[in-house]
């Protein structure tokens, strides 16, 4: 991905970012009328709808690994389409009115397909690069780790029971893997970097770290919209090496649990803490709280997990960490708290960001090594 700044109309399709309490009523609202429409329907219809679940992931998947979003530029017929992708023209059809059903595509009457927002979405050169977490998700690893989700005591990783190693170190084994999930990471890396500027102040700050910060899409992102930052990119060797040039980002490649460098500003964990289960995140956080000053901040950013499920996808993002990671999920503020208090942290505040998501701001506990 190049160096193209973000935009809100690129990483999320709105020309402003909607403050984080419009995007938090919108997926509530979003919530009600999608239970209001499920229960419309009587119970065996749910039952085969969530079954038939199992299609739109792949359905999804093969509209992407078929072309279909790269070559649709205008309404097209149907059997133009196929031509233009070397495929079956009745099976491409077939796959197209299930799609037209999800409002990926849409149908109309003289039997032509045309683009939607989420055709644009998915190309693979439009600037979000949300197009990577289709690539991602689509693959057979990710595939086989949910298709081993278990709520058995003991299949404590289903990602490593099925691929033979845990993720990260599957991935170094894999590094065409690795990449791909690199850049579908960086997609929600410059949404984020975007959101973090909006919600944050980062008046008193000259230098930020990003902890695990993949190849520096957020990094990149906040330095884009602010001047005077400087930014250091810490994760492991392999993935800083694949790291977005900019002239204020630099690179650190290494092991986060090993060694956190000191006197930043701000510590950044994006999306990070949600791989690990207690005792790790506990772990890193205290190596990150190790290397903050005293009047530094850490930022931690993560769904949000609630006692009532209220945003489905944070409840998504929970389910896959169950089957991706050992022991790794999303957390309510209640939880960050405990990890922060423990790690030697002072959970200030959460901040709810544009995205759904929200930002615990921690200070080092005074009292932190007395
Ligand atoms: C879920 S990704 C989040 C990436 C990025 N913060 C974001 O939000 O897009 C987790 C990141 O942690 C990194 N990571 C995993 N183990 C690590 C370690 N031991 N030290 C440093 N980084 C690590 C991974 O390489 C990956 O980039």
């Amino acid at each position: 991905m190049d160096r193209t700044p973000a935009t809100p109309a690129d990483v999320l399709g709105v020309p402003l970012l909607p403050p984080g309490s419009v995007t938090a009523a919108g997926n509530r609202l979003r919530g009600v009328l999608g239970r209001v429409h499920a229960a419309m329907a009587p119970p065996p219809a749910r039952i085969l709808t969530a079954l038939f679940g199992m299609l739109e992931h792949r359905a999804l998947v093969l509209l992407c690994r078929a072309g279909v979003p790269d070559a649709l530029t205008r309404p097209t017929a149907i059997p133009q389409l196929a031509g233009r992708l070397g495929a079956d023209p009745v099976r491409l059809e077939r796959l197209l009115r299930y799609a037209a059903t999800r409002g990926w595509v849409r149908l109309d009457r003289r039997g032509r397909v045309r683009p939607t927002r989420i055709t644009a979405f998915l190309r693979a050169d439009h600037p979000g690069g949300w197009r990577a977490w289709v690539d991602f998700a689509g693959g057979q690893e990710i595939v086989a780790a949910v298709g081993a989700l278990s709520v058995d005591e003991e299949a404590a990783d289903g990602f490593a029971a099925v691929n033979g190693a845990p993720f990260f170190d599957w991935m170094a084994q894999h590094p065409d893997n690795w990449a791909t999930f690199d850049r579908a990471m960086g997609a929600g890396g410059r949404m984020h970097g975007l959101t973090l500027a909006a919600a944050l102040d980062w008046s008193g700050d000259r230098r930020v770290c990003d902890v695990g910060g993949g190849t520096g899409a957020l990094l990149s992102t906040l330095l884009d919209l602010m001047p005077d930052l400087e930014g250091t990119l810490l994760d492991l060797p392999e993935v800083v090496a694949r790291a977005v040039p900019h002239p204020r980002l630099q690179t650190s490649g290494g092991d986060a649990f090993a060694h956190v460098p000191e006197g930043f500003d701000t510590y950044l964990l994006v999306n990070v803490l949600h791989d690990w289960d207690d005792a790790d995140a506990v772990r890193l956080l205290t190596r990150v709280a190790q290397a903050t000053g005293a009047s530094g901040r850490v930022v931690v950013v993560e769904a949000e997990h609630t006692a009532v499920p209220r945003d489905a996808l944070a409840v998504s993002a929970d389910l896959l960490m169950a089957a991706l990671t050992h022991g790794g999920r999303e957390r309510g503020t209640e939880g960050f708290v405990e990890l922060g208090r423990t790690a030697g942290l002072r959970h200030e505040r959460a901040v709810r960001l544009a995205s759904g998501d929200l930002a615990h701001v921690f200070h080092p506990r005074r009292d932190r090594g007395a």
